[in-house]
């Protein structure tokens, strides 16, 4: 192949992904994207290793691909009106951590307290997680944090079948986006809305199944946690393995 070729060929194959994506134009700056090219062409080893190493493709070599795509995301949900937990959220709440993570946790839906901040997990059931992932020997700005749904379920109710299903492609897309190593559901709702499963957690915890080619952990949610502290030590546990299969 001359060249040209590869480029268009290259392009091509950049575009698609975006395409999939549910991009409607390029994310990335022009010159970024001839430099990866470039670094290509000349079969630079430092990018080949790197990509070999995150397992994440070109994309890895866009530190701004997530973070854009990201905010495109964002952008599409808009002021949702989409299901009737619009009606009294005061703010959606999208998630928030690094584009890069390597650990995504998923919880069921805001709170109060997310819903006065437009952030996920700031509660006491949040303090508990952050604790948790400090514990781990992370910072919460290293992890991505999402729910399944954006608004807060009036009187913390969990959140009904029709406001999941209206609102999973939303943590389905962050998670394509973000391409975690492995995730960590948190809860029943999280875990039974991405498994697709009814299993009590009881018995699907601590033990990792597959979700679209990613690890997931499922393990309790950190509200349970405050009110059975006794069971912190097998969410730790369930962590630890985690913890184990990032190394991997
Ligand atoms: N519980 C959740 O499931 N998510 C939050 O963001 C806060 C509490």
């Amino acid at each position: 192949m001359n060249n040209k070729t590869e480029i268009v060929e290259e392009l091509k194959k950049a575009m698609e992904f975006y395409q999939e994506l549910g991009f409607k134009y390029l994310p990335v700056k022009i010159e970024q994207k001839f430099i990866i090219l470039e670094a290509r062409k000349r079969g630079s080893a430092e990018v080949e290793k790197r990509e070999s190493e995150n397992g994440r493709g070109m994309t890895s070599e866009l530190p701004d691909f997530r973070t854009s795509a990201l905010k495109s995301l964002r952008d599409e949900i808009g002021d949702c009106q989409r299901c009737k937990l619009c009606k009294n959220r005061k703010n959606i709440v999208f998630g928030e951590g690094q584009a890069e993570a390597k650990i995504m946790f998923i919880g069921e839906g805001p709170g109060r307290d997310e819903d006065i901040q437009a952030r996920p997990f700031v509660g006491e059931a949040g303090k508990l997680l952050t604790s948790l992932i400090i514990k781990l020997g992370l910072k919460r700005e290293e992890v991505y944090i999402a729910n399944i749904v954006k608004c807060r379920p009036p009187n913390n109710r969990e959140p009904e079948e029709d406001e999941i299903i209206m609102c999973r492609p939303f943590v389905e897309r962050q998670i394509e986006i973000i391409k975690p190593k492995v995730i960590v559901s948190l809860g029943k709702v999280a875990t039974h809305a991405l498994l697709k499963v009814k299993t009590p957690i009881s018995k699907i915890r601590g033990n990792f199944f597959d979700y679209r080619g990613i690890p997931l952990m499922p393990t309790f949610h950190p509200a349970y946690l405050l009110r059975n502290k006794k069971d912190k030590w097998l969410t730790w546990d369930d962590m630890q393995k985690v913890l184990e299969k990032l190394k991997n």
